[in-house]
């Protein structure tokens, strides 16, 4: 497709990809699972890495507390929270743990979730609420879906009057499903219900005002789409959560307050932290309201285009997708982690596309991504790899 295709933006696209790392000929559709860091970025946190080494003492010591303040009220002011219930961590899986972690539910609790949880959550609460006997239920949700009501219908059947935690996905991982979660915070809060938000996908992707939202615990991602660098993200408490919430190291921080808890759990190179200001310039310079145009029109061409080369169709709405979307395949092939392994490994080492090949729901799907750096004719070899003959 030539770059005036729908979904095409003047100086993005191709004409960006060499202010990423990225490597030439590799049509990158997967920005989701780990995103990919500007160089900008990149070389932010390698001089922080430098300054580090040059003084390592001084850089703890003095450096660091007030860098990683001016990191955390920059976020803050990015997410539209208050910087006292914001705590730095490795990423959405470390946020989930902890908020789990330090959950009071005893035995005879519920606590539900959806079929369309992450897969490392979905055992992080086998593994923290199953251990004091709290049930975990999944609610689940029709798919293909419909419209947002079906997703709130689906969660509202699946609380019962011993629900003490709902944990809903901002964007579900294998489906790229944009939850009403507005809506299902409304739903818990009308039943005394506390809500975890794993927003893993959702910072940079997605308007986010986490004072508006309201969520009594939100985890969240820098490092997908943020452009931050790997190994940057966070945990947020509403203030009556927030004397409970530790992190699952326990440090000199302890007692003083979730940020200073979250600062230091042990000696660590938070320099993927601290470059994070560089990735919210990174951001600005291009301009927010241009980068989510520029992904969400090439999402909408791309799946359109892509579903209708292949005579299927894409798992959502437009209106519940925002920077990716599920295409399902055209195959005979069963619905098996192992067949959407294989198929993965085939487009990657015949044709040089990384999408994600996901089964579910009895069906195999291509989850694609649209990040500033992919233009049209990257969805397009993907569309022509798996048409039909
Ligand atoms: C919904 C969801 N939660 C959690 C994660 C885990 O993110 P991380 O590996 O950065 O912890 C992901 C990753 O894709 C995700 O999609």
């Amino acid at each position: 497709m030539p770059e005036a295709a729908p979904g095409a933006t003047p100086g993005l696209g191709h004409a960006i990809r060499g202010r990423f790392l990225l490597e030439d000929g590799v049509a990158f559709l997967n920005n989701g699972s780990y995103g990919a860091t500007p160089r900008v970025v990149f070389d932010a946190a390698l001089d922080w890495r430098r300054r580090m080494e040059a003084e390592p003492v001084r850089f703890f010591t003095r450096t660091l507390p007030p860098a990683l303040e001016a990191a955390r009220t920059a976020l803050a002011a990015r997410l539209d929270a208050d910087p006292q219930g914001l705590g730095f961590v490795d990423n959405a899986t470390t946020g989930v743990n902890a908020v789990l972690a330090g959950l009071a539910l005893e035995a005879g609790d519920d606590a539900v979730t959806t079929d369309h949880v992450y897969g490392a959550v979905r055992l992080a609460m086998r593994h923290w609420l199953g251990r004091r006997g709290v049930r975990v239920i999944e609610a689940p949700v029709p798919y293909p879906v419909a419209d947002a009501d079906q997703v709130v219908a689906a969660v509202a059947a699946a609380l019962t009057g011993r629900t003490r935690l709902l944990v809903i996905d901002h964007v579900a991982s294998p489906t790229a499903l944009v939850m009403p979660v507005g809506r299902l915070i409304a739903l818990a809060r009308s039943r005394g219900i506390r809500v975890l938000v794993d927003g893993a996908h959702a910072p940079g992707h997605l308007p986010l005002s986490l004072r508006a939202l309201a969520a009594d615990w939100y985890v969240g991602n820098c490092h997908k789409w943020m452009f931050a660098a790997r190994g940057c993200g966070f945990v947020y408490a509403a203030p009556a959560e927030r004397a409970g919430l530790h992190p699952t190291v326990i440090s000199h921080g302890y007692g003083q307050g979730l940020a200073a808890e979250f600062d230091w759990t042990g000696t660590r190179d938070p320099c993927h932290w601290l470059a994070l200001p560089e990735a919210l310039r990174f951001a600005a310079e291009i301009g927010p309201a241009r980068i989510a145009d520029h992904n969400r029109a090439l999402r909408a061409a791309a799946a359109a285009a892509i579903a209708s080369r292949w005579g299927t169709g894409v798992g959502a709405p437009p209106d519940l997708l925002g920077f990716m979307a599920a295409i399902r395949i055209p195959t005979p092939l069963a619905a098996t982690a192992e067949n959407a392994q294989a198929l993965h490994d085939r487009l990657y080492d015949d044709h040089r596309i990384q999408v994600p090949v996901i089964a579910f729901a009895g069906a195999l799907w291509a989850r694609i991504s649209a990040q500033i750096f992919n233009a049209p004719d990257d969805y397009e070899r993907l569309a022509a790899a798996l048409a039909p003959a």
